[in-house]
């Protein structure tokens, strides 16, 4: 069956471009972003590693991890890493799996024989701290992923986490959030005693509680 949010995301133990990696000892008590691409030396899956590598310090600045994947060898990814760097202009500075066997790939469900019979599509898994699934994304591979939207996923998942609050269409982090359907107005002057903006009795916005908390 499919992974589903809330599912514990697998273990496994796998090689990767750091070395052998045991996933739940490496994610520790950290978030984590794992993706996978369809092939090595491929156009879009080039500029998606570059891409990542460039964001990486805001990822950390999130406390979250990255782990990208591909089914060929780490004799392969090596040589890949070399063009990511001259054709991105900035270096891998992240492990990238090598799932040869696909043993990874078929435990998360990242093959899609009916859209390809060897390749991965492209997937992305943000887990928790607690190791369970808080957002999958599939796309194919002729399109190239918007990896700022994962980052303002996980502004969103750590937030709504904390707070008694969802986010709307196209919520940046700064942005006013919704109170939750599940607070009563009771319940929600006691979280929220400077009030809220009403547009309808269900629709409640008050400023993101982590403004203030990062630049
Ligand atoms: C690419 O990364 O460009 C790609 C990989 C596999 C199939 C199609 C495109």
């Amino acid at each position: 069956m499919a992974i589903q949010l809330g599912d514990t995301a697998p273990d496994f133990t796998a090689t990767s471009t750091d070395g052998e990696i045991r996933f739940h000892e490496w994610l520790g008590s950290d978030w984590a972003v794992l993706f996978s691409h369809p092939k090595d030396f491929t156009p879009v899956c080039t500029t998606e590693l570059g891409a990542v590598a460039r964001l990486k310090p805001e990822f950390d600045k999130r406390g979250v991890k990255v782990l990208g994947l591909s089914v060929d060898g780490v004799t392969d990814h090596e040589g890949w890493s070399r063009d990511i760097e001259e054709t991105q202009g900035v270096a891998l500075n992240f492990p990238l799996l090598a799932d040869k066997d696909r043993a990874v790939a078929t435990a998360y469900g990242m093959l899609h024989p009916n859209a390809d019979t060897t390749a991965t599509v492209r997937s992305v898994f943000v887990i928790d701290d607690q190791k369970k699934v808080r957002l999958t994304l599939t796309y194919p591979a002729s399109t190239g992923r918007n990896f700022d939207e994962i980052l303002r996923v996980v502004d969103s998942l750590k937030l709504t986490s904390i707070h008694s609050v969802a986010t709307p269409a196209n919520w940046q982090h700064g942005d006013d959030v919704i109170i939750v359907a599940a607070l009563d107005d009771e319940q929600a002057r006691a979280r929220f005693p400077d009030g809220w903006r009403a547009e309808r009795p269900y629709l409640r916005f008050v400023p993101d509680p982590s403004k203030a908390s990062r630049s």
